[in-house]
């Protein structure tokens, strides 16, 4: 569906070229509640069934190509919610590690945790930690997991720890830049993401990785999250194949007609 040629074999056949696949799929897992609240269902079933979607978008993600996917699981703004739904999903992410942690290592995934995590519960901690080592030297899908993640917290924490080097000495002022920045985030090391996905309909970033998504191209899908299986991952996929990505600058084609014209 995403790859392919155009169906005809022997002389004059012509191949499509390999259409991209994007290297770093960020999710915003929106809409569970409303999912519950359309069954007349708890919020907790539709955060459950938002794992099982979860699960299944590793899947799809891993064989579709897609080499890191971020999920943006537990905001630092979600503490704003009622204690009882904290505590459900705490609880499903500490379920989540439990039982998926040796299945997703056996499928060579690499866990990586984003967010703030010192003042964790020390049983999270130790889990988050746990997934991270047990994972490291995997070389399948890096999964990101944003747990009380907030991108104005992480740039604030950047800040600070440049703000460190400059006053040790370590970083000269003069030097410092967008990867500056960049090295010094939760994601240091992990490209940016090339799409984001949105489900549930709403149109905005929340928090999510706001400094990484400087060219990332948006897509918002009307379904909630526990209702997105691999269709609705190869839709997404394909809209982004369709988008024409010039980050800031202009297509090669373009550019060798303004060349050709000057001359
Ligand atoms: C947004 O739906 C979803 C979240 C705040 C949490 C996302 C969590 C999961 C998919 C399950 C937990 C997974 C892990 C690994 C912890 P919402 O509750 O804001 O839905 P609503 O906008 O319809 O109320």
């Amino acid at each position: 569906m995403i790859e392919g040629d155009d169906g005809r074999r022997g002389p004059g056949a012509r191949v499509a070229e390999p259409r991209p696949i994007p290297a770093h799929v960020g999710i915003i897992m929106d809409g569970n509640g409303r999912w519950a609240a359309a069954r007349g269902l708890p919020r907790l079933e539709g955060h459950r069934r938002g794992v099982d979607a979860l699960r299944a978008a590793v899947k799809s993600a891993s064989d579709l190509g897609v080499r890191y996917l971020t999920v943006y699981s537990f905001s630092s703004e979600n503490w704003t919610r009622p204690i009882e739904e904290v505590t459900d999903l705490m609880g499903l992410l500490k379920r989540f590690i439990r039982k998926d942690l040796a299945d997703l290592h056996r499928n060579g995934v690499r866990v990586r945790i984003i967010g703030e995590r010192v003042r964790l519960m020390p049983d999270i901690r130790a889990l988050l930690d746990e997934a991270e080592i047990l994972t490291a030297a995997n070389d399948g899908l890096v999964l990101v997991v944003a747990f009380n993640y907030g991108s104005r917290q992480e740039i604030a924490g950047a800040m600070r720890r440049i703000a460190e080097g400059v006053a040790s000495g370590a970083i000269d002022p003069a030097t410092i830049g967008p990867d500056t920045v960049s090295t010094h985030l939760d994601t240091a090391g992990i490209p940016d993401p090339d799409l984001i996905i949105r489900t549930s309909g709403e149109q905005r970033l929340s928090n999510f990785l706001m400094w990484q998504a400087a060219y990332a191209e948006f897509v918002f899908l009307p379904c909630h999250w526990p209702d997105f299986d691999r269709t609705a991952m190869e839709a997404a996929l394909e809209a982004y194949t369709a988008r024409d990505r010039r980050f800031g600058g202009i297509r090669p084609a373009e550019l060798e007609r303004k060349v050709k014209t000057a001359l």
